[in-house]
């Protein structure tokens, strides 16, 4: 066993969270975190419990795209149970929450591309994947899924290496995942606790963005929308204004800054 895998008794060792990693899953190898999460919430794992793998073989991304998962990223997923009305600020917690253990942990200062892209000098450090299970008006699970470009050397995969970037590319030396996740779990923890003050987390968001005021192009449903990405609403949709003058609501979709 590699000596710094990411086992739960070091983690918790060093966690002071009130329930996100009070029960945690590792793994040197798994197809994605984000079906043992599925199959752990059906099951009844309480909220907080998180899986983390050192490598994923089949890494899933947004927009059914992969997410390339090797051994030195950090690859994770939180199950949560909010209420429905809270759902919108799990996209906007969890990219706050990357960010500031990003920003605590190396003093790097990363920024958040609507949705949740967190690009550090506008590559690519880490993406959210957010699945939901509703039936009949009632939230079963929300699972945060989460992967950091940490240890990796981005030349090496060419399919990423033009659009990403890695903490330890950055900071050419090697970062500590353990303090990453740490951080990363003790700020999911905290926020999530003032959701009970859900503008304070929506306004901390829009102000990191760096999507609004930019000229944008987003596809969405097949179609392509260009104009100025004027702001977010507390759904977290994006609202963009056309040339035109009309303005668009963005739900989900891919966004290009011009
Ligand atoms: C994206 O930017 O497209 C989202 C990427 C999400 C990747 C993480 S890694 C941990 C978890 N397991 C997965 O299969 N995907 C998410």
């Amino acid at each position: 066993m590699a000596e710094n895998e990411l086992l739960p008794e070091v983690i918790q060792g060093q966690l002071k969270t009130l329930f996100v990693g009070q029960k945690i899953l590792h793994f040197s190898q798994v197809d994605s975190t984000m079906d043992v999460a599925r199959k752990e919430a059906l099951w009844g794992a309480p909220a907080g419990t998180v899986i983390v793998a050192e490598q994923q073989t089949a890494g899933k991304g947004r927009l059914q795209r992969n997410w390339l998962s090797p051994a030195g990223g950090l690859a994770l997923s939180v199950i949560f149970r909010p209420n429905l009305d809270n759902l919108p600020y799990m996209i906007m917690i969890a990219s706050l929450a990357v960010a500031e253990a990003i920003r605590k942990t190396t003093g790097l200062k990363p920024q958040i591309k609507w949705p949740n892209d967190i690009l550090i000098r506008e590559k690519k450090i880490s993406g959210i994947l957010i699945e939901n299970d509703i039936r009949k008006n009632d939230l079963k699970y929300c699972i945060v899924g989460i992967g950091v470009n940490v240890n990796i050397r981005v030349a090496n995969f060419p399919e990423i290496a033009t659009l990403a970037t890695s903490l330890s590319d950055e900071l050419k030396k090697q970062v500590s995942r353990l303090q990453i996740l740490v951080a990363l779990l003790s700020e999911l923890d905290r926020l999530y606790q003032q959701l009970s003050r859900r503008s304070v987390i929506w306004e901390a968001w829009q102000k990191q963005l760096i999507t609004i005021g930019q000229k944008v192009q987003v596809n969405m449903g097949g179609r392509t929308y260009t104009g100025t990405a004027e702001s977010v609403t507390h759904d977290g949709s994006l609202l963009l204004r056309q040339k035109e003058g009309g303005v668009v609501r963005v739900i989900a979709g891919d966004v290009n800054l011009q």
